[in-house]
């Protein structure tokens, strides 16, 4: 816990440049102008300064194999699926570990401070789930790890019930699922009431793969949402992927979004992953891979966004950047509204967080010291941008920083220097 002055902040809900004084690693006092003695400062320099990043959904037991042990041909979900299955049973606690806490680090420098993994259950055993935990530990002060009991290969389908609850046992935080691929429609309704029992008699939160299908008729998101408003688990579970809903019968969408708003079910898109692997069996026109944000967020459902993956059997790109994220999201969801935009931003920070249910997050006082300093001037900016991440600071410590990227442009006579570049 340490003590640091930020000045000259832009922020998102102020309309001049404010100081950030934290102390003891809380927001103690946010104003125009602070003046203390003895204690650390740094210049945000009038740019945008924003709490961190935050990841809702993210497979780090995979991250970074990409190519192990052969790569994805088709670059489909079901051959990602049967390509994590041929790498699983050589995987090993120390492997998992070093590439997990690779990634961990490529996210802090990105500027995202809390992650919710999903580890795999459906092995033959629970190493990825061992290793992870020492992760988040490892990395407690530096990063929030929330860690979610995922039966990759089906709960019913690899019989691995006993799996997921031991992992439970074990301190994983979140109880996962994957209804469409268990082997019929009444298996994976079946699945969702189990494991929402599950969540409810641990007092768990619950987040789903769901429907993560091209399918109009995987429909287990409706199960879903009855079962949370069945044991009261409002606001505490959530939908991932909800891909299929891209494809729902409109009049069938007009009743669902009601039955979603009534459970206050919480979505979580993948964009970055889901624009690349739906639609493979399309012809033209195909279809988009993206759950309907627009009609969601209009109708009061929190949504947040997921990066899902980074270099593993189901994506060869990324860097783990959530502004990428929210990038993809706004372009392939027609979000250009000042509003919509503005949600996509909130989709990898405030939104998120409230999903994950993390205590004491954002710029207010009283909350935890974290934030990051972007290069920029607003989260619009941010998002055009996606720019450098000046300083990276949890609890009050700078735990990452970077110079702001300044190009020097040499044209005939004329020289010129300047970091405002790509600023309209
Ligand atoms: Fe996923």
């Amino acid at each position: 816990m340490t003590d640091l002055l930020v000045k000259n902040c832009l922020l998102l809900q102020k309309k001049t440049p404010q100081d950030i004084l934290i102390k003891g690693g809380v927001i103690k006092d946010i104003a125009s102008k602070i003046t203390v003695d003895n204690i650390p400062s740094i210049d945000a320099d009038f740019h945008f300064v924003t709490p961190p990043f935050i990841d809702s959904h993210f497979h780090m037991d995979a991250t970074l194999s990409y190519g192990l042990p052969r790569v994805n041909k088709s670059g489909t979900l079901l051959e990602g699926i049967k390509l994590w299955g041929e790498l699983k049973p050589n995987l090993t606690a120390d492997a998992i570990k070093e590439r997990a806490l690779k990634f961990c680090k490529w996210a802090i420098a990105r500027g995202t401070l809390a992650i919710r993994s999903h580890v795999d259950v459906s092995g033959q055993n629970l190493v990825g789930v061992e290793a992870l935990l020492d992760v988040r530990e490892q990395m407690k002060d530096f990063i929030d790890i929330q860690l979610v009991a995922f039966p990759q290969d089906g709960l019913f389908r690899a019989n691995c019930l006993d799996n997921l609850k031991a992992a439970l046992d074990m301190g994983v935080d979140v109880v996962g699922g994957i209804p469409h691929f268990e082997r019929t429609m009444e298996e994976g309704h079946e699945s969702i009431r189990m494991l929402c029992e599950i969540a409810e008699k641990r007092g768990l939160l619950t987040d789903l793969h769901c429907d993560e299908t091209d399918d109009p008729l995987s429909r287990h998101v409706e199960i879903l949402a009855l079962e949370t408003t069945r044991l009261g688990l409002k606001g505490r579970v959530a939908g991932s992927h909800l891909t299929s809903m891209h494809s729902l019968d409109n009049y069938y969408f007009t009743k669902l979004i009601s039955l979603l708003v009534e459970a206050d079910l919480n979505i979580i898109a993948n964009p970055l992953i889901n624009i690349t692997i739906q639609g493979r069996q399309d012809n033209y026109p195909k279809r988009r891979g993206l759950t309907r944000i627009p009609e969601q967020l209009t109708a009061g459902l929190k949504v947040a966004f997921g990066h899902d993956c980074v270099m593993d059997p189901w994506y060869p790109l990324g860097s783990h950047d959530m502004l990428e994220v929210a990038h993809m999201a706004l372009h392939c969801c027609h979000m250009t509204g000042v509003d919509e935009m503005i949600s996509c931003f909130n989709a990898v920070t405030a939104n998120a967080a409230s999903i994950l249910h993390l205590d004491n997050y954002g710029i207010d006082k009283g909350s935890n010291g974290d934030l990051v300093v972007l290069q920029c001037k607003d989260p619009i900016e941010a998002i055009r941008l996606k720019p450098a991440r000046l300083f990276v600071v949890r609890r009050g410590k700078i735990i990452s920083s970077t110079d702001p990227v300044n190009y020097e442009l040499n044209l005939g006579s004329n020289t010129e220097s300047e970091d405002l570049l790509f600023k309209g």
